[in-house]
């Protein structure tokens, strides 16, 4: 008779079963190339609704749930893995993270604090001081890894807010650009900075923040008796790629005393490429800095940043202690001291183990080559007709629209630029997605995931050539 309360597997069962999720997990790896770029939603709302059920109070076999997971759900989704994925930002999720997690959960150590697993919390540690270094920070700059980006600029702005404001909070304001993404603003909610006390800042043509009107912003805030202390800059818009002007911000900061983020969420691995840091000048002067290594480490999701100049700073911000754990130590990087989580995962080890199987050599070849895809793809797009390009690549994402005298009004081109994206995305060869910025709806491609190579960048101008004249065509062009 089986013992209800035993939840433990026999070591056989452990083995058959990882063995069945592994060879289910390669065969989707291995299929990749050719699934469709995005999946099936027909019915989408009808299988959901069929996928409520009550509790399962007696346990099944995995079996058919790998069959589920793998042959259905897993499918009917964006194929962001896929190497046609050139939609929002992507990443892959290159293989070595996965079995990270997997030895992450199932040693199940402890690494909120340092004693708990001394020797994992330094890979961690490890981890996070080659990206300092990358981001050319100093010595003394500390950080944190996060869930996403969006945690990553919760604690920064926590951070600032604490050395900068105080208790004093509600005349302090913020400042961002119009196209700076929208997780700050909420993140700033989240901190106690309400929108009313976020400005937003206009851009030049090239969707970059105009550092006249940040200046002007920040002068009408003082005369007004406000407390400006944070202004965040991005490296690489989602919208449209574009790169703050960094140095002059930061130049700014200095002046006004003023705390600088720089949003690196998308751009700031490309800073590991010596070659390519002319092109984020100024990164390495920030207060703090988002990453996210669910981008351009090409993790799988879950993997966000921070890096903060003065690690003391941040140390202040979540450092405490309590009468049932060890007093705090000095020397070991102590996760809990540097970010809100007390009892955590192992997120360290995927970077980690990621980088210790690839190296950074082949991490800088593969960004360097997202580049070059991105500028070659944009010069074939560029030559197509009806296409005009909007926002040309500074990292690795490009900004267009369709424009034609059969397309008389700019809800004309709005309308045939979104069509454009969507016919792209359901030939299955590549997925596009478009952003709207200010009346303008833009397509856009963002080559960032490791599996996307010259092959996929040759069907996307192929496929972006034939909509485009199909549209016109229709069009009566
Ligand atoms: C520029 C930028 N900043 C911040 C974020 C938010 O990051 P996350 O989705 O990891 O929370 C994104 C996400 O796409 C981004 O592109």
């Amino acid at each position: 008779m089986t013992d209800p309360a035993n939840l433990e597997f026999t070591p056989d069962q452990m083995q058959a079963m990882g063995e069945a999720v592994v060879r289910r997990a390669v065969a989707h790896l291995a299929g990749l190339a050719d699934a469709p770029s995005c999946g099936d939603y027909a019915d989408i709302e009808a299988l959901c609704r069929a996928l409520r059920e009550p509790e399962p109070a007696e346990g099944g076999e995995l079996g058919p749930l790998l069959d589920a997971l793998f042959d259905d759900w897993i499918p009917r989704s964006f194929g962001t893995p896929g190497p046609g994925y050139l939609a929002y930002i992507p990443g892959g999720g290159v293989y070595p993270a996965a079995l990270a997690d997997f030895i992450a959960d199932t040693a199940n150590r402890y690494t909120g604090i340092w004693l708990g697993a001394p020797a994992l919390v330094q890979l961690e540690a490890n981890a996070l001081d080659w990206m300092r270094e990358w981001m050319q920070f100093p010595a003394t700059a500390r950080g944190v890894f996060t869930t996403g980006g969006s945690m990553a600029m919760f604690n920064a702005i926590a951070c600032a807010r604490e050395i900068k404001l105080g208790t004093d909070i509600r005349r302090g304001t913020l400042y961002v650009s119009s196209q700076s993404h929208h997780s700050i603003t909420k993140a700033a909610k989240l901190a106690g900075i309400a929108h009313d006390r976020v400005r937003t800042i206009a851009v030049d043509a090239q969707y970059r923040m105009r550092v006249d009107a940040l200046q002007a912003a920040i002068a009408a805030d003082r005369a007004a008796g406000l407390a400006p202390f944070m202004v965040f800059s991005t490296a690489g818009t989602t919208n449209t790629g574009a790169v703050d002007p960094i140095d002059a911000v930061a130049d700014l900061c200095a002046r006004e005393g003023l705390w600088h983020h720089v949003d690196g969420a998308y751009g700031a691995f490309f800073h590991m490429v010596p070659a390519l840091r002319p092109l984020l000048a100024g990164l390495p002067r920030a207060d703090s800095l988002t990453l996210d290594p669910h981008k351009g480490m090409f993790l799988p999701y879950g993997t966000g940043a921070l890096l903060v100049r003065d690690g003391e700073a941040l140390r202040a911000l979540h450092s405490s202690e309590a009468g049932y754990l060890p007093d705090n130590q000095n020397e070991f990087y102590d996760p809990a001291q540097y970010g809100p989580d007390l009892s955590r995962g192992f997120p360290g080890l995927r970077v980690w183990l990621a980088l210790k199987l690839l190296g950074a050599n082949r991490y800088r070849a593969a960004l360097a080559e997202k580049r070059a895809l991105a500028l070659w793809a944009a010069d074939a797009v560029a030559g197509i007709p009806g296409i005009v390009i909007d926002a040309p690549p500074q990292l690795s994402l490009f900004g267009f629209h369709l424009a034609h005298p059969s397309l008389p009004t700019l809800a004309d081109e709005n309308a045939a630029t979104r069509a454009l994206m969507q016919r792209v995305t359901a030939r299955g060869r590549v997925m596009l997605t478009g952003a709207q910025v200010g009346e303008r709806f833009l397509g856009r491609v963002c080559v960032l995931s490791f599996r996307t190579r010259r092959a996929q960048m040759e069907a996307c101008v192929e496929d972006i050539a034939q909509v485009a004249a199909e549209i016109l065509a229709e069009a009566g062009g």
